[in-house]
């Protein structure tokens, strides 16, 4: 019996100590693994890591699946980073290392000088489809904050970092863009990670999640006053930055494309006539009238815009 007992004894150690070890070891990565998980929920206080976290996550911090209604900013679902890839950390198209730079500045769209705060807002209203922050809220100035703290990662990087790493710039095509080409393309090119009806896909079945490829047009998309549903500034995105990984598009496809994009239905801004209060400063393809010119609106949407800047520089050289 004591023999027997013994042996039993021993065989507790044996199991339990390796057991009791690996329990220190899984409460241990746990421990770790909620500091660090606190760590990366970072409170919403004016710093620069909030500010990231909301031009990443906007989905879930800023959404309208947001369960605190006061913090339902964006009518889309699209994240800042969607446009201003890696959060605006990489050089180049739509980046935001030079934007601290840039503000304040007149600015045609509102006819007067606007600041960082206000061109953030700019974008929640027409990108996101949203409603502007109070000037004095937490989320914008942390938003600034880290645009403010990108420009001075910008001052101090070395000169071989700041190059973009993309193709050549777009050169818009002297010639009217083809919507339908620009399907075909949108096929073979786009439609894999944006689906057969620009919808997207969504990051899992829980909507609030938001997506892993964004939609680029319909009700989670861009509303037809933002930057994007320029043609030339779509364009110079697309060949910049698209297919992600694979950015081989002629200057003809990104063009075409931009258009074959744009021609879809998105959300709707209201008064975009008042954009502009000096139409003569409003961008050649600006998508929606009024014009201080006579060329139709369909021009003004897909080109060719020589013969429109060549009308205003003769305006302007008389
Ligand atoms: C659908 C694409 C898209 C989304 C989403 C988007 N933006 Fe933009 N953003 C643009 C475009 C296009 C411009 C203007 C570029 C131009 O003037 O030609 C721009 C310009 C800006 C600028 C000025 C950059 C500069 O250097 O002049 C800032 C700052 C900015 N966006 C911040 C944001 C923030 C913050 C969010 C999220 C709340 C956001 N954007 C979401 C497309 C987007
Ligand atoms: C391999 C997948 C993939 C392919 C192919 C692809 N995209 Fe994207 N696209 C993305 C992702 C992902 C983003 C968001 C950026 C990010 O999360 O880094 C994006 C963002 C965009 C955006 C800005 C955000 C928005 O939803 O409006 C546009 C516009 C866009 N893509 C257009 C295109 C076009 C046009 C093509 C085809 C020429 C294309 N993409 C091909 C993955 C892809």
């Amino acid at each position: 019996m004591m023999s027997e007992e013994k042996v039993s004894a021993e065989s507790i150690i044996i199991i339990v100590v390796p057991v009791l070890l690996g329990l220190l070891v899984i409460a241990g990565t746990f421990v770790l693994g909620k500091a660090s998980n606190t760590e990366s929920e970072v409170m919403p206080e004016v710093t620069a890591e909030y500010g990231e976290r909301l031009l990443r996550d906007t989905v879930s911090l800023l959404g309208p699946d947001q369960p605190d209604a006061n913090m339902r900013y964006t009518g889309n679902r699209l994240d800042c980073a969607s446009c201003h890839l890696d959060t605006g950390n990489e050089p180049g198209t739509l980046s935001l290392l030079q934007s601290a730079s840039r503000y304040p500045r007149f600015m045609g769209r509102e006819n007067e000088e606007r600041d960082l705060k206000d061109r953030i807002n700019g974008c929640m209203q027409r990108s996101m489809n949203g409603r502007s922050f109070a000037r004095d809220s937490i989320e914008l100035a942390a938003m600034e904050t880290y645009i403010l703290d990108l420009g001075l990662k910008h001052a101090a990087m070395s000169e071989a970092k700041t190059v973009a790493v993309e193709p050549p710039a777009f050169i818009e095509p002297q010639r009217r863009a083809d919507i339908a080409v620009g399907q075909i393309v949108y096929e073979q090119h786009c439609q894999i990670c944006h689906g057969e009806n620009g919808e997207g896909l969504k990051e899992s079945t829980d909507i609030s999640h938001g997506y892993l490829f964004p939609p680029l047009w319909g009700p989670d998309s861009y509303n037809n006053g933002a930057g994007m549903t320029r043609v030339l500034t779509a364009a110079r995105f697309i060949k910049a930055r698209m297919p992600l990984g694979d950015e081989t598009l002629t200057d003809d496809e990104a063009y075409d494309v931009s258009a074959y994009m744009n021609s879809k239905p998105r959300p709707v801004k209201s008064n975009l006539e008042l954009d502009y209060p000096d139409l003569t400063l409003k961008p050649v393809d600006s998508p929606y009238p009024p014009y201080a010119d006579s060329f139709s609106q369909e021009q003004h949407r897909l080109g060719p815009f020589d013969p429109i800047r060549e009308y205003y520089e003769s305006l302007s050289s008389n």
